[in-house]
């Protein structure tokens, strides 16, 4: 693929991870095991958590280069178009031939607002780590990660550490190489309960402290409507709320937040101005259904100083 969204004086985002097809039915009523069910609705969106940060930053005005697997079928041609459309350079994809999207059937109750979601990842989308290559790195000015790729990230952030990027990461697994993409990462945004499992720790402190020895400077757990605290090396943690919506879809509400965190961070705002942007985002994200902002919903957040008044 070779469309590109570096201008001549780069300052772009990386951004390597999942993009997916999601595939949503609304259903009242828990569906149990042999029960069928009749939707009332039935929609199709691209998603994927680094594809939803990819989008949200290019919605807010950001040069984005995504690297990511597609497959070649229509499911693959919707995931790659979102993208495109948005602006986002793709060079550096691989497409995998006779390959199916990343695939989720998410199933709502309307009734409780619960979701369960059934996945498929074919094996040959997984990147093999020589896809990012350094020259997509040139005049970066962070990357991202959402880590589901691991053995790319892991490649990713050291060629970054070495030339001075920011590394900005997701982290929503535990496995055996948690450890080693943590020692790489500047910055995490993480689930607090995959932050718990991963420490042991339950106190905010204590488990920021925990995480920040294990690489990361600064650490953010995000923990749904209870909102999200942090701290940086130097300085305390603290704790934003989550800003008051109208629910509609909390889907993508954590990729929304490090979209907006990443977004304040490269405008030069300090910590909590991060923390309160990232919130903003995700709020209006949990406004709009499906897992990613909508164009007209991003024009609708206001800037960040003037979320800094509102908070
Ligand atoms: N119901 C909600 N209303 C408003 N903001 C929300 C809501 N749910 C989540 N958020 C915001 O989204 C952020 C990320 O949500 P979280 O559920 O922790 O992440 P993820 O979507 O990755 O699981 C939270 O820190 C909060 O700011
Ligand atoms: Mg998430």
């Amino acid at each position: 693929m070779t469309s590109d969204a570096r201008g001549p004086d780069g300052g772009h985002v990386l951004v390597v991870g999942n993009n997916t097809v999601d595939t949503v039915y609304r259903v009242p009523g828990a569906m149990g095991p042999d029960t069928k069910g009749q939707a009332e609705s039935l929609a199709v969106y691209a998603g994927g958590q680094a594809a939803n940060v990819a989008y949200a930053l290019a919605l807010l005005g950001r040069p984005v280069q995504y690297v990511g697997a597609f497959g070649d079928d229509d499911g693959s041609a919707l995931s790659r178009r979102s993208l495109a459309e948005a602006g986002i350079g793709l060079t550096g994809c691989v497409v995998v031939p006779r390959c199916p999207v990343h695939h989720a059937t998410v199933v709502v109750d309307t009734l409780t607002g619960s979701r369960s979601i059934v996945m498929f990842k074919d094996n040959r989308l997984r990147l093999d780590p020589s896809v990012v290559t350094p020259d997509l790195l040139d005049g970066a000015a962070a990357l991202y990660l959402d880590n589901h790729e691991e053995r790319a990230s892991v490649a990713a952030a050291t060629l970054a550490r070495e030339r001075g990027i920011p590394v900005i990461a997701d982290l929503e697994t535990l496995s055996a190489l948690t450890l080693p993409i943590l020692a790489q990462v500047d910055t995490l945004v993480a689930p607090r309960d995959v932050l718990r499992e991963l420490t042991g720790e339950s106190d905010p402190e204590q488990l920021v402290r925990a995480v920040q020895l294990l690489g990361p400077h600064t650490v953010v757990a995000t923990a749904g409507v209870d909102g999200a605290f942090g701290a940086e090396t130097t300085g305390g943690v603290i704790h934003v709320p989550s800003w008051p919506c109208e629910l509609v879809d909390s889907t993508g509400a954590g990729d929304a937040f490090h979209a907006g965190y990443l977004a304040a961070f490269l405008d030069g705002a300090e910590f909590p101005a991060r923390l309160l942007f990232g919130a903003l985002l995700a709020s209006v994200k949990c406004g709009v259904g499906g897992p990613r902002l909508t164009p007209q919903s991003a024009r609708s957040v206001s800037p960040l100083a003037a979320a800094e008044e509102r908070a």
